[in-house]
C-alpha cells in the first residue's frame, strides 16, 4: 500500500478562509472585531518566528491583533500584571503567552492567571477539565488540528484503536482525550512504555508527538493505518550540502507511507493547522463571551 498524503496546507487554508468569512459576518452583524493578544517574552528566535506568523495570519483573517513584546528579564509579577490587564480588557477575546518562558517565570502560574474563557491555547486547568469531562471549552490547537486532519479522511472514528505517542500537556494528553471523545480505544504510550513497536502495530490510528526525529519506523505501522505526525525536528541534511538542515517528523515518512492508508507530511501536515485552529479558537472565545451566535467551521 502507498499512503495518500493528508495535505495540511490546503486544509488549514480552507479553515482560515472559513474563519475570515465568519469574522466578516460578525463585523457586519455586531460592528465588532474579535481581538487576539499575543505576548512574547524575550528573544528566542523560534518563538519570534511563530509569533510573527500568528500575528500575520490573525490580521489576514480579519481579527484584531494586539502584540506585547517584553524583555527577557521581565519579572513574573510584571507578566502576571499584563495578563490581568488583558483579562479585564473587553476588546481582548483571546490571550496567548508564547512558551517557553524565561527561567525566572513559572509558566504554570501564568497559564493559570489567564481567564479560562480567553485561554485560546486551551492550557488552563479549567479547560483541561472541560475537555476531560466533555463540557465544552477551548481545546489546545495542535491536537484539535490533528483531529480535524484525521476526520477529513475518516469522519467516523468510533471503535478504532488509536495510539498516541507522547504524554505532554500540550499535545499527547489532550489528543488522547479528543480521540476518547470520538469513541476510539486509546493507548497513550511514552518513553517508559514497553515494546512500543508492538503497541503501535495494533493501532488503526497512530499520532506521533514525541519530538524524536523519525523514531516511528515502517514496520511499526499496521497495513492501512492512518498516521498523524505531530513532530517537527530539524536535522542535518548532508545530501543538500555541507551544514544544510531539513525538517523531519517523528515518523520515518517513506517507510510508514509504504504501509499506511493516509499520512501527514512534515512540513505541511499538522504544522499549518495549529495557527488556523488558534484563529478558530479566538472566534469561538469571542462568540461565547460577547454572546454572538456560535461560529460555523
Ligand atoms: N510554543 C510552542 N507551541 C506553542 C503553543 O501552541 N502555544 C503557546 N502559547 N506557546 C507555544
Amino acid at each position: 500500500m502507498t499512503a495518500q498524503w493528508i495535505d495540511g496546507k490546503v486544509i488549514a487554508a480552507t479553515l482560515r478562509e472559513k474563519v475570515a468569512r465568519q469574522a466578516a459576518h460578525y463585523k457586519s452583524m455586531h460592528g465588532q472585531q474579535a481581538g487576539l493578544a499575543v505576548v512574547l517574552v524575550g528573544n528566542d528566535p523560534a518563538s519570534q518566528v511563530y509569533v510573527r506568523s500568528k500575528i500575520k495570519m490573525t490580521t489576514e483573517a480579519g481579527l484584531r491583533s494586539i502584540e506585547h513584546v517584553l524583555p527577557a528579564e521581565t519579572a513574573e509579577a510584571d507578566l502576571l500584571a499584563l495578563v490581568e490587564k488583558l483579562n479585564a480588557d473587553p476588546t481582548v477575546d483571546g490571550i496567548l503567552v508564547q512558551l517557553p518562558l524565561p527561567p525566572q517565570i513559572n509558566a504554570d502560574k501564568v497559564i493559570a492567571a489567564i481567564h479560562p474563557d480567553k485561554d485560546v491555547d486551551g492550557f488552563h486547568p479549567v479547560n483541561v477539565g472541560r475537555l476531560a469531562t466533555g463540557t465544552g471549552g477551548l481545546v489546545p490547537c495542535t491536537p484539535l488540528g490533528s483531529l480535524m486532519l484525521l476526520k477529513t479522511v475518516q469522519p467516523d472514528l468510533s471503535g478504532l484503536e488509536a495510539i498516541v505517542l507522547g504524554r505532554s500537556n500540550i499535545v499527547g494528553k489532550p489528543m488522547a482525550q479528543l480521540l476518547l471523545a470520538e469513541s476510539c480505544t486509546v493507548t497513550v504510550a511514552h518513553s517508559r512504555s514497553r515494546d512500543l513497536p508492538a503497541l503501535c502495530r495494533r493501532a488503526d490510528i497512530v499520532v506521533a508527538a514525541v519530538g524524536r526525529p523519525e523514531m516511528v519506523r515502517g514496520d511499526w505501522i499496521k497495513a492501512g493505518a492512518i498516521v498523524i505526525d505531530v513532530g517537527i525536528n530539524r536535522v542535518p541534511d548532508p545530501a543538500s550540502g555541507e551544514g544544510k538542515t531539513k525538517l523531519v517528523g517523528d515518523v520515518a515518512f517513506a517507510e510508514a507511507a509504504a504501509k499506511a492508508s493516509f499520512i501527514t507530511p512534515v512540513p505541511g501536515g499538522v504544522g499549518p493547522m495549529t495557527i488556523a485552529c488558534l484563529l478558530a479558537n479566538c472566534l469561538k472565545a469571542a462568540a461565547m463571551r460577547r454572546g454572538w451566535e456560535s461560529p460555523v467551521f
